[in-house]
Order: C-alpha cells, then sequence, then structure tokens
C-alpha cells in the first residue's frame, strides 16, 4: 500500500530574495520533505515540514563515517507559469545507484518522485522566473543511527530541501578557467567515484581551495591512478570538441554519471553531430591543442547547466580554448537544453515532468 505524506504547513513565510541577486545555495523555501528509515519497518512517517534543523543525535553515523548521499535536480517555470522539472526519475535512478554503493537501503523511486513533485507545487512561488534561474531541489539521505560502531545505520533520514539558484559560477555562462590537478586525486575505480556521496566533495575542497586561490573556478581531475586521464571537473562532466568530434570520458566507474551528461550527448546524436565516450589522456588534448585541433570545451552538469571552459591551465601551461570565448557548439546545446527545460521548446526526448 502506498505511504501518505503528512503536511505541516509552516506559520511563517519567508522572505524572497531578488531573483537578480541569486546566489547558488544559499536560500532555502519554506518547507521540506523528510521520510525515516529503521530497521524492520523500511521507509516510513513521509512528511511535508516546515523548513527546520533537524534533531539528530550527536553519536549518529552520519557525523563519523559519512554514510550518505544526495542528488540534484531543478525546477523551472515555462513561459505559462508551469512548474516542470527535468529527468527527475534519473536522478532518483541515480540515488539508489549511490544507496547500493553506500549500504543504504532503497528508495521507492516512484514515490520520491511524488513527494518532490508535491513539494514544488506547494513551493511554486519560489521558482524564480528571471533568466537563468530556477528551483534547485536536493534530495539527500544521512545515516542516524545513535552508534559508533562502523557498519552501515538501521536509521536514515531521506530530506528534500528547495533553494531558488542563479549560475553555480561566477562567470554565470561566459566561460571559466579551470586548472588541471596534479598533486590530489578525487577518485578510483572500485571506489565510490560514481556514486554521489559527500565524502567525494570533502576530499576535492583542498586542490579546489588551492587552485581558488589562483584564479581558478575548479579543478579538472585526472584518473587516480595514472594521473593521465580525464575524468571530470566534480561540479561538472567535460567535453571537448576535437576536430569536428566531440569526445567525453567514458564512464569507468569512477566518474559520475551525469543527467546533463547524458542528455548532451543524446542531443548531439540527434543533431549528427559526431560524438564518442572514450578514454582521453591529458597529452592528447594537449597534443590537440598544439596542433590547433581543440576547437572548444565545456562542462556539463545540474547545478552548472552548461558551462564553457575558456582556459585550461596544466603543468603551468595556459591552453586558451576558442580565444576564451564561449563556442557556438557550447552555446547551442546551452540554448537547446535550456529551451526545453524552461518549455520554450519542444522536448524531443520525453525528458520533461510537469509538477
Ligand atoms: C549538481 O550539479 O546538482 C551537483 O550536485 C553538483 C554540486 C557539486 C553542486
Amino acid at each position: 500500500m502506498e505511504q501518505t505524506i503528512r503536511v505541516e504547513l509552516s506559520t511563517t513565510k519567508k522572505e524572497k530574495p531578488k531573483t537578480d541577486q541569486l546566489e547558488f545555495g544559499r536560500t532555502f523555501t519554506d518547507h521540506m520533505f523528510v521520510m525515516e528509515y529503521s530497521d524492520p519497518l523500511g521507509w516510513h512517517n513521509a512528511e511535508i515540514l516546515p523548513y527546520q534543523p533537524l534533531m539528530v543525535d550527536p553519536s549518529s553515523m552520519i557525523f563519523h563515517y559519512g554514510q550518505s548521499v544526495f542528488e540534484g535536480l531543478k525546477a523551472y517555470l515555462t513561459p505559462d507559469g508551469d512548474a516542470q522539472l527535468f529527468r527527475p526519475e534519473r536522478n532518483l535512478q541515480r540515488l539508489n545507484r549511490s544507496n547500493d554503493r553506500l549500504c543504504i537501503p532503497p528508495i521507492d523511486e516512484k514515490f520520491a518522485l511524488k513527494a518532490i513533485k508535491q513539494l514544488v507545487a506547494l513551493e511554486k512561488d519560489w521558482i524564480p522566473s528571471t533568466e537563468g534561474t530556477s528551483l534547485y531541489i536536493r534530495p539527500f539521505i544521512i545515516s542516524t543511527e545513535p552508534y559508533l560502531g562502523v557498519a552501515p545505520s538501521r536509521h536514515y533520514k531521506f530530506i528534500v530541501i528547495l533553494s531558488p539558484v542563479g549560475a553555480y559560477y561566477k562567470e554565470g555562462i561566459n566561460p571559466v578557467k579551470i586548472a588541471v590537478e596534479n598533486q590530489y586525486v578525487r577518485a578510483v575505480v572500485g571506489g565510490t567515484g560514481e556514486a554521489k556521496t559527500g565524502g567525494n566533495y570533502a576530499s576535492s575542497l583542498k586542490a579546489q581551495e588551492v587552485s581558488a586561490k589562483e584564479g581558478y573556478a575548479q579543478v579538472l581531475w585526472l584518473d587516480g591512478v595514472e594521473k593521465k586521464y580525464i575524468e571530470e571537473v566534480g561540479s561538472m562532466n567535460v567535453f571537448f570538441k576535437i576536430n569536428g568530434e566531440v569526445v567525453t570520458p567514458a564512464l569507468n566507474g569512477s566518474i559520475l554519471e551525469g543527467v546533463t551528461r547524458n542528455s548532451v550527448i543524446q542531443l548531439l546524436k540527434h543533431w549528427n553531430i559526431p560524438v564518442v565516450e572514450r578514454k582521453i589522456s591529458i597529452d592528447e588534448l594537449h597534443q590537440a591543442y598544439k596542433d590547433g585541433l581543440l576547437e572548444e570545451a565545456f562542462g556539463a552538469g545540474t547545478a552548472a547547466v552548461i558551462s564553457p571552459i575558456g582556459q585550461l591551465t596544466w603543468n603551468l601551461e595556459h591552453l586558451v580554448i576558442n580565444n576564451g570565448n564561449t563556442g557556438e557548439l557550447s552555446k547551442n546545446i546551452y540554448d537547446t537544453l535550456t529551451n526545453i527545460q524552461y518549455g520554450k521548446e519542444k522536448d524531443p526526448f520525453n525528458w520533461i515532468e510537469k509538477v
């Protein structure tokens, strides 16, 4: 029997931020969704509650061993004022793949989608309408059993919070500068790189901090074994247009399988633009640059959308791509993807889920 969602409405309404000053992930809406898991009951007690701090025991396992997973997707407002989601089922499938890797019990994807839609519908007024803005949806699961032994927790909370957002990078939709990381590694095959779990992001902070001081938006991670093959940026997957062909690193177990990544590949195939998923080494990319064949580079992610890469720095050498400007292909992908997301263009792929 499907669970019901108890709703407790907030008695106060927060002031909404000005939509032209939206930072990524700083403001949260009036309500959140919470559901609990305990052994042997399973997932139960689904509620939409006023947004509020959590009461969790300090011995909760999440604080000690980091057993948690999260997702990121967005709700968009169409010109007709309807709210819609972009491929939410893929995020929920990935959440369950991450759950499996982190020994967290699976959630019912259909029910989770229903809960997200109900929460977004309740918070529809929070979806900003200024160009480039949306309502970021952050589902996450934390392990809450009060226990200090290293083992899968027997209690969890599945929570969904919402945040009106603008561009993820301060550069907005303009090209970003990325440094190729050659000291630290993000993930190795067999590790947790393809799961969306907090630890991957915690371990990326050091490299990011160092490169941010030097003016880079993010770092580009190489594989964790040979430090030779390009993997991802951490907040986005990467694509390179080399001599007319688009290349993106093949999924290898340590790269996150991005929903936007998959959508870009589908879009390129639909346009008959050659696209391949394969191993690509930083040396090969460097050579392509020297030969004048590296035409464009861009990142793709839910938060980052399509983010052109204007400069890649590798071993102190600055590879300036397309003169530091947004390339035509990156712009076309950005426009088509966002037009579909905002309901301004037909969706031939069936990507849109109405709220
Ligand atoms: C997303 O794009 O939704 C992500 O989860 C990336 C995050 C680091 C902001």
